[in-house]
């Protein structure tokens, strides 16, 4: 058997390597070894505690209102100690995160080779999002096997000179998690009261929106650091404009803990009857919620790609996205952090039945499920001459 170290840091990480872990775990050759830096911890747990994960070993490394280059630099030494003292066969990281980078120049400095699922992902645009793009494309030449989710992350690749022998195209991990979550809610049947008591959702919302299959409410969340500051004081806005121009519709927001998402939040929606902020809610809660709500405004990349397959539009609120696909299908829509834009977008879902109806029929062009076991088919080929 050979180890391979599966490095996670944040919520989004977790949830995706969830599947390529179990996938790993039925491997006769490979084993996987779980490591946690602890970039984020509360949300982090949660992920891990939806699909009963335990990580082999925590680096716990979060800060409270943690810089970049100081996450960076603390996820480079201590990830290369663990990687130079345990030695794996490969690494494997996942997405755009400072854990993604931080990890793959750590694998790099001592001499183990990278995975990186998720890859090829691209805006062009350093900026948008920051800094994701830039850690995207400075993990692509450390990387030996690049795990994209659609054809387009392969071209992506490609036209930056990555040999081709080197580029997978299996989907999303993303809808793999999902898959396994909703059958798991199937069985389970989980009631609305469940479900409110867990997130923290009042009884006077969750009476009049969640338990009423009638009712009109949209699921938000937001995080992004480029809307940090007045981006997220206009998202709320749009939000208000919504509420004050729809009396019946409700807001269900579970609020990032980054403090430069929670000031404005709570300062600027925290005090009205149809808005509900809460925290984040734990990945199975939340799958139940975009399961039952009318749509979402979000600026989150996971929800981008998951919420096609539950046939909910999402209004994204950023200016770009290295996730066109969804764009081009229909089911996601840019709105930037604009009101008016917000509003507008949100009113033509509200008032037009037909679109929406329309843009919930919308095919999920980020896989099939069956991401994590081509991973798995991949590096045992590869690592273990299968
Ligand atoms: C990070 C990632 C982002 C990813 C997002 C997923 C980077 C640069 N950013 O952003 O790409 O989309 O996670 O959510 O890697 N905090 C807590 N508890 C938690 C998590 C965060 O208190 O469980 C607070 C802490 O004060 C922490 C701050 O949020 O310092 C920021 O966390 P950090 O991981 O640096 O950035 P995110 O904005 O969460
Ligand atoms: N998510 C969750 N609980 C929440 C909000 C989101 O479990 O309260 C899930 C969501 O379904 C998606 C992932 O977290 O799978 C996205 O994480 P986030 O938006 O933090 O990061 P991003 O995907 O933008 O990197």
């Amino acid at each position: 058997m050979r180890n391979l170290c599966i490095v996670v840091g944040t919520r989004p990480e977790a949830i995706k390597m969830a599947p390529v872990y179990f996938a790993l775990q039925e491997s006769s050759v490979l084993h996987p070894v779980l490591l946690s830096t602890g970039q984020h911890r509360e949300m982090l747990d949660q992920a891990f505690a939806s699909f009963s994960l335990v990580p082999d070993h925590d680096l716990h490394l979060m800060q409270p209102g943690q810089s970049l280059a100081d996450i960076t630099a603390r996820v480079i030494s201590r990830v290369h100690d663990y990687l130079t003292e345990t030695r794996p066969a490969a690494v494997l990281v996942q997405g755009d995160t400072t854990t993604v980078l931080a990890t793959a120049m750590a694998a790099f400095y001592a001499g183990i080779p990278v995975g990186h699922v998720e890859a090829g992902l691209r805006t062009y645009d350093p900026q948008n999002p920051w800094p994701e793009e830039m850690n995207r494309r400075l993990v692509a030449p450390i990387t030996q096997w690049h795990f994209c989710p659609t054809q387009q992350s392969r071209e992506h690749l490609l036209s930056e000179r990555i040999e081709e022998s080197k580029c997978y195209v299996t989907g999303n991990t993303v809808i793999d998690a999902l898959l396994w979550i909703r059958n798991k809610l199937d069985r389970e049947n989980r009631t609305s009261d469940e479900v409110a008591a867990r997130v923290g959702i009042s009884d006077a919302f969750n009476q009049r929106f969640l338990s009423d299959d009638a009712s009109r409410w949209i699921l938000v969340t937001g995080h992004r650091r480029e809307s940090h500051g007045s981006g997220f004081v206009q998202m709320c806005d749009g939000i208000l404009r919504i509420v004050a121009e729809h009396p019946d519709v409700g807001i269900l927001f579970p609020v990032h803990l980054n403090p430069h998402v929670r000031q404005p939040v709570m300062e600027k929606l925290g005090n009205h009857d149809r808005i509900e902020l809460v925290d984040p809610a734990g990945y199975e809660d939340f799958v139940w919620l975009m399961d039952r709500c009318l749509f979402l405004l979000s600026d989150s990349g996971g929800v981008q790609e998951e919420s096609p397959s539950l046939g909910k539009p999402v209004l994204v609120t950023r200016d770009t996205t290295e996730r066109p696909e969804g764009v081009a299908a229909g089911t996601c829509r840019l709105v930037g952090t604009d009101p008016q834009k917000i509003f507008a977008e949100a009113d033509l879902l509200l008032s037009d039945s037909n679109e929406l109806a329309r843009r919930r029929r919308l095919k999920n062009p980020y896989g099939d499920g069956s991401a994590a076991q081509q991973i798995r088919t991949v590096l045992e080929r590869s690592l273990c001459d299968r």
